[in-house]
């Protein structure tokens, strides 16, 4: 777990980080998502104490991150910085090899978690553990870079806008690879972006900054259906509030009671999809089922339409 608590940095008048207090849970992706220069890298950088407060606390399972020697606290905390930060001068395995070296890994040792990393990242060893960072694309670099973060098994990993330069598909795709190796190894995640899209996709809670200030901390569903601000609701974006809304919602919690014939559709489906379905097949209403085929009741087209224009 992650305490920030009432922490502020100040850059002579400039507040950096203002007043912010937001504990992050143990195995949970918290996305943080503001607009430049609202303090997120500063507010990151805090927790592995590449700056220090001017004034609160951080705590890492209970524990003052001050009251920690640097060296452990790297240990625990990996990060990969803003770009992919590989250093040019060395190979793929030397740049993943940084901090296992640095803690003093026998060379077998590193060697294997290398091969492992690589794997990992769908990077064939032996064809990638010697090429130099220039010899990569955007999207192999990134995933270089994510590997280095992760060498030392850290619980914790810190992530400054890894994707921001990597194209649309490449991005979804590493991102993808992040929540598939987030939910394998209960890493906790705390991802900066100033992409919405990104933090709705990746976070289980999103802490939205304004000028240094936390202004809502809460899951995607939250931020989008109750946006705490004019501020939240313009990065959210003027259109498709409603579509995200509806893509978030599961069809088992919004089951009318009624009958309705033909293709059911399962319960675990989002609305945004049973919306589409029946837009599609040209019904007013579909039958909803559980896993077990059974029945519970039907979702009509009308109450869709009406949830799709009325985002709150
Ligand atoms: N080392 C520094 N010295 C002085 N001002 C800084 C420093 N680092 C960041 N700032 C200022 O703090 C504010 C927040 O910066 P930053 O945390 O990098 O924002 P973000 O990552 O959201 O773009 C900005 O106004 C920036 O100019
Ligand atoms: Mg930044």
């Amino acid at each position: 777990m992650i305490e920030i608590d009432g922490v502020s940095k100040a850059y002579g008048d400039n507040l950096a980080v203002n007043d912010v207090s937001l504990t992050i849970q143990p195995h949970t992706i918290c996305a943080v998502v503001g607009t430049s220069g609202s303090g997120k890298t500063t507010l990151m950088r805090m927790i592995n104490r590449l700056v220090e407060p001017t004034s609160g606390q951080i705590r890492i399972d209970s524990e003052d991150v001050t009251a920690v020697p640097a060296h452990e606290l790297r240990r625990r905390i990996g990060y990969a910085i803003q770009g992919n930060g590989l250093f040019p001068h060395k190979n793929v395995g030397q740049n993943i090899a940084t901090v296992p070296r640095l803690l003093g890994w026998n060379e077998k040792r590193i060697s294997a978690r290398v091969d492992e990393l690589l794997e990992l990242f769908q990077l064939d060893p032996h064809m990638f553990r010697d090429r130099m960072p220039h010899e990569l694309s955007g999207g192999q670099q990134q995933r270089v870079g994510v590997a280095r973060a992760l060498a030392a098994k850290p619980n914790i990993l810190l992530m400054d806008e890894p994707f921001g330069a990597l194209d649309p598909v490449i991005r979804t795709r590493a991102q993808d690879d992040l929540l598939a190796i987030q939910q394998r190894f209960g890493t906790t995640i705390v991802l900066v972006t100033h992409d919405m899209e990104e933090a709705i996709h990746l976070g289980d809670r999103i802490a939205v900054m304004d000028e240094g200030k936390l202004v809502q901390f809460a899951p995607p569903a939250e931020i989008i259906g109750n946006p705490a601000s004019d501020f939240v609701a313009e990065l959210l974006g003027p259109s498709d509030r409603a579509f995200r809304l509806l893509s978030l919602s599961r069809l088992a919690d919004h089951v009318e009671s009624g009958e309705a014939t033909g293709e059911p559709l399962p319960s675990t489906a989002s609305l945004r999809d049973a919306y589409s379905e029946l837009l599609w097949s040209g019904r007013t209403a579909a039958p909803v089922v559980t896993a077990a085929g059974d029945v519970i009741g039907r979702i009509r087209l009308e109450s869709l339409t009406r949830l799709a224009m009325a985002p709150k």
